[in-house]
């Protein structure tokens, strides 16, 4: 993350490491797991990643008061929740990729069977992680409700959904000969509307729960819960936005997985509607939204503040 200065890189690389070492625990004690199975659970989630979605919970969790360590389960079950999300993506049936986080994906290495299994058992554990491990057990519920809404049918697995369907109606949109200037207008529109509410779900809903993850845990205010929420909801679009960016002009080495794809699969994305440089003057407005939301936290902060700026800037 070479984008963000030196303080903040140093800041992110320490809680990058403390997550890294929980979730190997969490590999580590599952007993009676077939072998198998926790191979494969482990080649994914331990594979690296920016881990952002964690370092948004104990970011989140740190600005309303509360302690790093009260913060890590929930921070390694939406960890658990979103690689089984990429497991799950990559597959034949969805965008049939072969690369992920610099290596094969899932499927590739252990079959499309252990993949889909590993990501029903990652989703899983992320739960039991949760309900077990944070305290008190009211707010452990409250974590489940928020984490299982955003992944769920209204959040990221519709989202998916969406996405899928809308690859379908595009290539339907294509075909058709309707080229009158007025009705192209029209249909972008349509598009635009259908695009935003594809994006809020199957990735903003996750990146905004992470956000609540944290302030749950720290107990906060209804308030301070309500800001970090409108934060979460601009950065996890603009971060979708970015997503989609790089698939465009990213570099596949360093992205750890191909560029291209979305066109490739027809799929409806910002730069493919907006063009590039409408995309990323979206995105940026999004993020400042976003960082003028945090202001009543003052200093408290300002982690959360760079890494929304990190979101747009990033080259991975
Ligand atoms: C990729 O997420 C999939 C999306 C939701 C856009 P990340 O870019 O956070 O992937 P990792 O976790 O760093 O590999
Ligand atoms: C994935 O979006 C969103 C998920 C819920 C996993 P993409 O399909 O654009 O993510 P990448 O580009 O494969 O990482
Ligand atoms: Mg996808
Ligand atoms: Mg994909
Ligand atoms: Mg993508």
């Amino acid at each position: 993350m070479s984008v963000v200065g030196q303080q903040f890189e140093t800041e992110l690389s320490e809680l990058r490491n403390r997550i890294n070492a929980r979730l190997a625990d969490y590999m580590e004690i599952l007993e009676d797991c077939p072998s198998p199975l926790r191979e494969s659970m482990a080649y994914s989630l331990l594979a690296g990643g920016k881990r952002l979605r964690p370092i948004l919970v104990l970011l989140a969790c740190e600005a309303c008061g509360g302690s790093i360590e009260a913060a890590l389960p929930a921070a390694c079950a939406i960890e658990m929740i979103h690689t089984y999300s990429l497991i799950h993506d990559d597959l034949p049936a969805m965008d049939n990729d072969d690369y992920r986080r610099g290596r094969l994906t899932n499927h590739k290495v252990f079959g499309d069977g252990l993949a889909i299994l590993a990501g029903d058992a990652l989703l899983t554990l992320a739960f039991e992680v949760i309900a077990r491990d944070t305290q008190p057990g009211s707010v452990a519920a409250a974590c489940c409700i928020d984490l299982a809404s955003a992944s769920g049918w209204c959040g990221m697995v519709g989202g998916q959904v969406a996405d899928l369907q809308a690859e379908q109606r595009l290539e339907k949109q294509n075909s058709s000969e309707q080229s009158i200037q007025k009705e192209f207008a029209a249909e972008t529109a349509q598009n635009l509307y259908t695009l935003e509410a594809i994006h809020r779900r199957k990735t903003g809903r996750l990146l905004c729960s992470a956000v609540t993850l944290g302030a749950r845990v720290a107990q906060a205010d209804a308030d301070s819960i309500n800001r970090l929420q409108e934060y979460g909801k601009r950065v996890g679009l603009a971060f979708q936005i970015a997503d989609d960016l790089l698939d465009v002009t990213g570099d596949a080495a360093k992205l750890g997985k191909k560029v291209g794809k979305d066109a490739s699969l027809g799929k409806m994305t910002y730069p493919g509607l907006l063009g590039i440089e409408a995309s990323r003057q979206k995105a940026d407005h999004l993020i400042h939204e976003a960082c003028d939301l945090l202001e009543p936290f003052g200093k408290r902060a300002d982690s959360l503040i760079a890494l929304a700026k990190f979101v747009t800037k990033r080259d991975h």
